[in-house]
């Protein structure tokens, strides 16, 4: 099924100059780019997103750090994006992450782990929400894809 997920490259990405990195893998792997655009998160937005974390030990420098510098905030689409992107970017903590994925080949740290991906497709739809308006987001096909996917 075609699906949307919301991607940010984060404050250390933007640092680090890995901005096109990121956009190039999630490119080559197939998803295709539908918004993009560059946001400094504030306090309320952060809470927002980060809704889910309220409370835990490390939500405050969780705020902290994902509104220190812009983040470029993204709609990829695609066949499964939800769970293409979280496996293009690896696992939370990039110690663990396996070589070949954003966080695995980039990080070694959970609090600057590079990426954001959202883990469900209901996630996606509500943090897509909270980033883009309707009109921002594109959706268009390559015209080869028809022969691949179907689509
Ligand atoms: P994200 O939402 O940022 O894409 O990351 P994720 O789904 O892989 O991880 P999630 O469980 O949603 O956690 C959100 C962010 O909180 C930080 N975190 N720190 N110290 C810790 O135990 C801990 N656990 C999570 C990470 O920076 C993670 O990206
Ligand atoms: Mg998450």
């Amino acid at each position: 099924m075609t699906e949307r997920t919301l991607v940010l490259a984060k404050p250390d990405a933007v640092a680090r100059g890995l901005t096109g990195e990121i956009i190039k893998r999630l490119e080559t792997r197939g998803l295709r780019l539908a918004a993009l655009k560059m946001i400094w998160i504030d306090e309320e937005l952060a809470t927002r997103h980060y809704s889910a974390h309220v409370g835990k030990p490390f939500f405050e420098g969780l705020v902290q750090y994902i509104t220190s510098l812009p983040v470029v905030a993204m709609v990829w689409e695609g066949p499964s994006a939800v769970s293409v992107m979280r496996t293009t970017m690896g696992a939370t903590n990039p110690a663990q992450a396996q070589p070949g994925t954003i966080r695995g080949d980039f990080g070694m740290d959970i609090s600057n782990n590079l990426v954001h991906g959202s883990d469900s497709l209901e996630s996606a739809e509500k943090e897509i929400e909270l980033f883009f308006r309707e009109e921002e987001i594109f959706s268009w096909k390559r015209p080869h894809e028809t022969y691949i996917s179907g689509e």
